[in-house]
């Protein structure tokens, strides 16, 4: 049984990971920030005694440590971190305020450091833990321009900044057991997604089980597509 930890577990691509895990047996540890209005997660902790539902909001470092402090109190180990919680603005650079450049810099970024830092103590207990920040091809800088999406410049600049916290973390954790490595879904159909995307959910997110299953040492601090293809910076 592999101990999982989801950020953004309330829905989307986070909520079905969730199902998945636990329907294969894993344990699960999810967080969202309203745990009493999770719905979907409360209905799934009615069939899975191992899922645990955490209060985590990644904008308030209080609730990144204090969630945090209290896994690792409880002597959690996580084997599997999904960095997963994000929003994005779809507006360019002509349109997009900064107030909201700013949020999804926050959430999508900074919000990712804070969960990876404060949660190494529970990481640090695994003998083979592996971190997936959850980024998008909408944040490879190579791949600008050879896409019909595009536009979304705050969210392109929060997830290829993403990207640069895999490869610095990867570096600064490895001679540890913890690895890291940025994921991409694929385009879903999810609140973020859109109705028009390639992928239902339940789709991408078995694919990405598929490909972090098969992630080797070899690939960590790499940047892995759905398909378990390597996407370019
Ligand atoms: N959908 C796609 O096509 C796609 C493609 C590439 C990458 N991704 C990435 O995959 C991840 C999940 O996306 P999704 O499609 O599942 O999006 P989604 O359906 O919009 O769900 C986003 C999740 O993030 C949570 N969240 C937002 N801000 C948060 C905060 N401050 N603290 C904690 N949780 C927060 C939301 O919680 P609330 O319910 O509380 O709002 C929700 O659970 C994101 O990082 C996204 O960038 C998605």
């Amino acid at each position: 049984m592999t101990n999982y930890f989801i950020s953004g577990a309330s829905r989307g691509i986070g909520l079905e990971l969730c199902g998945q895990l636990l329907t294969r047996g894993d344990r699960v540890i999810a967080g969202c920030r309203n745990p009493e209005s999770a719905h979907f997660l409360s209905e799934l902790k009615k069939s899975h005694e191992h899922l645990q539902i955490v209060q985590l909001d990644v904008d308030d470092e209080q609730s990144v440590i204090d969630c945090f402090e209290n896994l690792n109190n409880e002597g959690a180990v996580i084997d599997r971190l999904f960095n997963n919680a994000g929003i994005i603005d779809w507006r360019d650079l002509h349109v997009v305020s900064a107030d909201s450049f700013s949020q999804v810099l926050q959430t999508n970024l900074r919000g990712a450091f804070l969960v990876l830092r404060h949660a190494l103590p529970c990481l640090k207990r695994s003998e083979n833990a592996w971190i997936y920040n959850m980024s998008s091809r909408l944040g490879s800088i190579e791949l600008r321009g050879n896409t019909q999406l595009g536009g979304a410049i705050a969210y392109e600049c929060s997830k290829a900044g993403l990207n640069m916290l895999t490869k610095q973390a990867a570096i600064d954790l490895a001679n540890s057991a913890i690895k890291v490595v940025s994921l991409s879904p694929g385009w879903v159909k999810t609140e973020m997604g859109g109705e028009d995307a390639k992928y239902e959910v339940q789709d991408s997110v078995s694919k990405v089980l598929t490909a972090t299953d098969q992630l080797t040492p070899a690939q960590n601090g790499g940047f892995w597509g759905e398909d378990g293809k390597e996407i370019p910076w």
